[in-house]
């Protein structure tokens, strides 16, 4: 599987969010991430539908966004008309995961399941045959900037064996403390794509940094 990197806006100047976006299209990414978080399920607030709406004629990247929320399941009409091509929910949030995978699904765009780290993969594998992509985050989710925990290793490869075995293609993305070591780990475990955050807006050349991200090792 090729590697595609999804670019987090999260830790971008997001007074100058449209500027930001188009950068990282230039730098080279595959897909923008879009971190949504209601302040609930994680202790920030970051953007809603409004804002990515008014993101979507500014570039042609693939939106994927990531529902960092509570209840998911009403938003997700929302986000669909704001743009998402893929919407990733949370298997800890309340939601039933199989109707709301379905319901994202049936609006002819994909649909992603997000766990934590506490969650063990063994959570996700009913779920992998109306899921397009299982998000795995190797950081706490809140904030950008925190450093990969190397102990979701083994979580990443016990899914993609488990897609293997099942007969699947789903991708796996890796989401937090994604930079040019971490970056080979995730992949050689499973992944298939990174979000990238930090590690792309602290490098001056963003180009630079994707290159980083997608050599082969
Ligand atoms: C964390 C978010 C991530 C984050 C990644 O809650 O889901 O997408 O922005 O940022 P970095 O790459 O800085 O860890
Ligand atoms: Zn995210």
């Amino acid at each position: 599987m090729d590697l595609k990197i999804s670019a987090s806006v999260l830790n971008s100047d997001m007074s100058q969010l449209g500027n930001e976006v188009r950068r990282v299209e230039l730098a080279g990414v595959h897909m923008l991430h879009l971190d949504v978080m209601d302040g609930v399920f994680v202790k920030s607030i970051t953007f809603g539908d409004y804002i990515q709406s008014s993101l979507r004629p500014h570039t042609n990247l693939i939106f994927d966004t990531h529902l960092m929320v509570n209840e998911p399941t009403r938003l997700i009409p929302l986000f669909v008309k704001a743009g998402s091509d893929i919407i990733t929910i949370h298997i800890e949030s309340e939601c039933l995961p199989l109707d709301t995978l379905r319901l994202i699904r049936s609006f002819g765009i994909k649909a992603g399941l997000c766990i934590k780290p506490n969650t063990p993969a063994q959570a996700v594998f009913p779920f992998l045959k109306e899921a397009d992509m299982i998000l795995i985050m190797t950081v706490e989710p809140g904030m950008g900037g925190q450093e990969f925990m190397t102990d979701m290793l083994p979580k990443i490869r016990a899914i993609r064996q488990e897609i293997v075995r099942q007969g699947l293609n789903t991708d796996i993305e890796v989401d937090g403390g994604i930079n040019q070591k971490t970056a080979q780990l995730a992949q050689q475990a499973g992944a298939n794509i990174l979000v990238a955050g930090s590690y792309l807006f602290n490098e001056g050349d963003m180009g630079k940094a994707v290159r980083q991200l997608t050599v082969d090792n």
